[in-house]
């Protein structure tokens, strides 16, 4: 099964166009919210804040961009910034959120490499009275007192978009589809998410079967090494690679490139993020499709802070609303692009 791009993209358009439409119907209106921080008239409104930001790392072009919008964003409100790059390792986040602890911070925004293991540090957090604030990961923890709100994607609905994409464009084809997987770090929400809401959706199509799966860990230099060993051994019967993000995805065509097939034709390139290099590949026809994960919340998240330190009801979960994009939008569209 090759060339699996059958050109039924008006369609494709508008089933996104609805589920854009759903998503901003329901974004940030969850019926659970956070207690205000206070409500004895002692709030922080309009005073300079010092909020301290862990960071996953910087292993992909859209980690960069969230990283910019959330420095933009605190700088421009007038709050002071401390910021720890954990390169995707959790004791380091464990060390910077007990470091902000000891600062007394006014706020921690925390961006989770996996989703397991924060409780103790998040509960030292709370016993000091400071608020932490999930940014883009989620975690995984019973008491959700430890936190006051998660704003961040969707991500089992970027996996079920990614699919329904491909369900979509592979309507007429007959016999097996091979795909072959690159997940995202091991433990993290978006590796999680993604994958289950992918398979949900082709676990109604028999005929598609995730052949190989491995973590490529959110990188081009992962996400070309893994997709070499996957073309080395079984190279000619892959038919579709799902790449957790962008940038593993980039790493695989060079992979493919090299190995000696095209991208986009031979093997029908799905990504996650729409950064600009995965609008580069598809402008230049290597790529056919990547949902949107928007890293530019950084202003969303220092309103939700100067919310809540103002006394304000927050909800629980605010999510990012987002789109997709296929490759004949790519020429026109990336000039617009922020990231
Ligand atoms: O958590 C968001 C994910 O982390 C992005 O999709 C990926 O590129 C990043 O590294």
């Amino acid at each position: 099964m090759r060339k699996l791009f059958k050109g039924k993209t008006i369609l494709f358009l508008v089933m996104s166009l609805m589920l854009l439409l759903a998503a901003c119907s329901s974004s940030g209106t969850g019926g659970e919210t956070s207690e205000p921080k206070d409500s004895s008239g002692d709030s922080k409104s309009g005073d300079k804040l010092v909020i301290g930001f862990s960071q996953v790392g910087a292993e992909s072009e859209w980690r960069t961009a969230n990283t910019k919008s959330m420095q933009e964003a605190i700088k421009a409100a007038g709050h002071e910034l401390k910021f720890s790059d954990a390169q995707q390792k959790q004791e380091n986040q464990i060390k910077a959120i007990r470091s902000f602890i000891a600062q007394k911070v006014d706020a921690i925004v925390f961006s989770p490499v996996v989703e397991t293991g924060f409780e103790t540090v998040l509960k030292e957090a709370k016993d000091a009275g400071i608020p932490v604030f999930l940014s883009d990961r989620a975690v995984d923890i019973e008491d959700d007192s430890l936190w006051v709100t998660f704003l961040g994607s969707d991500f089992v609905e970027e996996g079920r978009k990614a699919a329904k994409w491909l369900v979509e464009e592979t309507a007429d084809v007959e016999g097996d589809i091979n795909i072959v997987e690159l997940q995202g770090t091991v433990g993290s929400a978006p590796a999680i998410d993604r994958k289950e809401g992918f398979e949900e959706i082709i676990a109604d199509h028999p005929n598609m079967k995730i052949v190989k799966s491995q973590t490529g860990d959110f990188t081009r230099a992962k996400g070309k090494e893994v997709m070499e060993a996957f073309l080395k051994s079984d190279g000619e019967n892959i038919d579709v690679l799902y790449a957790h993000n962008d940038d593993m995805a980039i790493g695989a065509i060079q992979a493919i490139e090299e190995y000696g097939l095209k991208p986009a034709e031979d093997i029908t390139i799905i990504g996650v993020d729409a950064v600009k290099g995965a609008f580069e590949a598809m402008a230049a026809g290597k790529m056919n499709v990547t949902v949107e994960c928007n890293p530019m919340f950084g202003p969303q998240m220092v309103d939700l802070i100067e919310a809540y330190l103002a006394g304000e009801e927050i909800p629980k979960r605010v999510a990012v609303e987002e789109s997709m994009y296929t490759m004949d939008q790519a020429e026109e569209l990336l000039p617009t692009r922020e990231y």
